[in-house]
């Protein structure tokens, strides 16, 4: 399978350790990006994605190889420490130039044929909130399976993390990877995008409108029997 892993850190820590431990069990060719490192840019709220196409976004050059290494993954793999309580900002930051990807805006259908890890360390506290930073994006983006990977690790480097809890990571990535590789191949959408997908068709049922997301969805079939989560890649 084709694994991108984007780290919303530089250093190769904790999350990284954990995060590259699941690429492996997985298998397969894997392509790694660290932020800010790889794309360092905050969005500039000018909302250009939104009201024409995210390829004109100012940041879209750096941005776009990213996307390209995205658009060929089997499965994405996002990793953050904990930062107080959340993901890092890097992580934030990339994530904030995909608003249009959500599905109340402009989903993309290749999500469909996607699955996806979060992996967050923290010393103690904070991955559940971490993780749902990043699930927020991936679900609503349409990613067919989440997996979660969060771990207490007691340090602050990998070679701190005491033995009990080095076997925990073991055990929570070797599940994680079984599942990925159970589902090889498969398609389909969360519970959270497709009960969003027909909130928003009845929303553009009730209120049609020439605009960028709602030419998107009419242009897709989607306000008649095309489904995101069906179309061939
Ligand atoms: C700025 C900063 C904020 C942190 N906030 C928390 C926190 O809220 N809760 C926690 O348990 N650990 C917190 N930590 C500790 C890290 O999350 C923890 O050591 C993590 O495993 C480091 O992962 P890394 O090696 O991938 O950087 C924080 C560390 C830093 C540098």
């Amino acid at each position: 399978m084709k694994i991108v892993m984007i780290h919303g850190q530089s250093h190769t820590g904790c999350s990284c350790m954990v995060a590259r431990k699941t690429a492996e069990k997985i298998g397969g060719e894997v392509q790694e990006f660290f932020l800010p490192k790889d794309f360092n840019h905050h969005c500039l709220g000018c909302y250009t994605c939104f009201t024409s196409t995210l390829d004109k976004c100012p940041h879209y050059k750096d941005l776009s190889v990213i996307i390209e290494a995205m658009d060929h993954a089997d499965v994405l793999i996002l990793s953050s420490p904990v930062y107080v309580y959340h993901a890092t900002g890097a992580m934030m930051d990339f994530l904030d130039h995909f608003g249009t990807w959500w599905v109340v805006h402009r989903p993309q259908p290749q999500m469909a044929h996607k699955q996806a890890v979060i992996v967050t360390t923290a010393a103690g506290s904070g991955m559940k909130r971490t993780a749902k930073d990043m699930e927020d994006s991936l679900s609503m983006w349409g990613v067919y399976r989440i997996e979660k990977i969060c771990v207490g690790v007691q340090a602050t480097k990998p070679d701190e993390i005491p033995a009990a809890i080095r076997k925990q990571i073991e055990k929570k990535t070797d599940r994680a990877a079984e599942r990925i590789v159970g589902h090889a191949g498969s398609t389909g959408t969360n519970h959270r995008f497709q009960m969003w997908f027909y909130i928003v068709k009845l929303m553009h049922r009730l209120m049609p409108g020439d605009t960028p997301d709602y030419n998107w969805w009419e242009d897709h079939g989607w306000h008649g029997n095309q489904r995101p989560w069906k179309s061939e890649m």
